[in-house]
């Protein structure tokens, strides 16, 4: 069997660390074992909810490709493409929004809590209550087989699901494939914000991006959540919640060392400087690589250009020979 994996980043701002642990990490490595993996700045999706400020899409795209690019994803191992230059993804989602019900839809848990978050109240974009849909149409007009993805993206996989079944069922031929998500380990999906709470996200501006400078990130992570009660070295301090440790059991390589610090900080007589002394060696260590690959990248922008719209002609090819056997499929094929 032809493995085929898709993902993709509505483009609205730069990627940070949560992207990065919550799906980057796993498509950089999922490149080596699929046949094909494709990878799609969702710039239609990103419009759904920013219709009146194209310019922010725009200007983002070019800088999540280049997020792509410096943190590994290679453009000899994936495809990496635009959303809107595929056409074919705008049919497939006209004809999916036949087989999917409105009820359907306001049930998508993520689409709901989104609605909330982004206080639509009664002005929600019609775009925006069928993106899953187009996320359907994304999906299965290259056949894909694996979604890596954040958790939150289930519903959407599960919505994918239902529409394969549903058009296969109903026009009598496997034309569609039933891709499966590919998540995070339990509880390693997910990097708290350097304020502690929950989520690191760009709204919540508690982020640490992948092109925040030496400077910047030992600037946020002096500025880092701890625990509170942990005033004095001598003190007795908490590992749980404390956004220190948790970076540095996923940054930090040396797992002994970080036992070491975890046993030390829990009797008392470290202090946070130092902790996070050693998170900001880490994390800078982490990013240099990528801060020197994006450098190298940004001079050579007609390159990334040339990347994307490489990747947009084989993801044409694909998503139109998908359309045809649907259209085949259902009959409206006339001449
Ligand atoms: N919904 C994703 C996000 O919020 C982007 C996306 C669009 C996507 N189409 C996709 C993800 C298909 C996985 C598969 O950023």
């Amino acid at each position: 069997m032809v493995k085929i994996a898709l993902t993709g980043d509505r483009p609205t701002g730069k990627l940070h660390l949560g992207h990065y642990v919550g799906s980057l990490k796993q498509r950089i490595n999922l490149q080596h074992e699929v046949d094909r993996n494709l990878v799609m700045i969702a710039d239609m999706q990103a419009l759904t909810d920013n219709a009146k400020n194209p310019e922010k899409i725009r200007n983002s795209i070019m800088n999540v490709a280049l997020d792509y690019l410096s943190v590994g994803i290679d453009p000899n191992m994936s495809t990496i493409f635009i959303q809107s230059q595929i056409p074919a993804l705008n049919e497939l989602t006209m004809i999916y929004l036949n087989l999917v019900t409105v009820a359907r839809l306001e049930r998508n848990p993520t689409v709901k809590s989104e609605i909330k978050q982004k206080k639509f109240d009664q002005s929600v974009p019609a775009g925006f209550l069928i993106y899953p849909v187009s996320e359907a149409a994304d999906i299965t007009a290259f056949k894909a087989n694996y979604v890596p993805a954040g958790d939150d993206q289930e519903p959407m996989i599960e919505q994918t699901r239902e529409i394969v079944r549903t058009f296969n069922h109903t026009y009598r031929k496997d034309v569609l494939v039933e891709p499966k998500g590919i998540f995070p380990p339990k509880g390693q999906g997910r990097i708290p914000g350097i304020d502690g709470s929950a989520k690191m996200s760009k709204s919540l501006g508690n982020a640490i991006y992948l092109t925040d400078s030496a400077d910047e990130v030992q600037r946020k992570v002096m500025s880092m959540y701890t625990d509170p009660k942990h005033v004095h070295i001598d003190d007795p301090g908490s590992i749980e919640g404390n956004v220190v440790f948790t970076y540095l059991n996923i940054f930090d390589s040396d797992v002994e060392q970080v036992a070491k610090l975890e046993t030390q900080y829990q009797k008392g007589g470290l202090g946070d400087v130092k902790i996070k002394k050693r998170l900001i060696e880490v994390l800078n260590s982490f990013l240099d690589p990528i801060r020197q690959k994006r450098a190298d990248y940004a001079k050579n922008i007609d390159y990334v250009e040339h990347v994307l719209q490489d990747g947009g002609k084989k993801a044409n090819e694909l998503a139109n020979k998908t359309l045809k056997e649907m259209r085949d499929a259902m009959g409206i094929n006339y001449f």
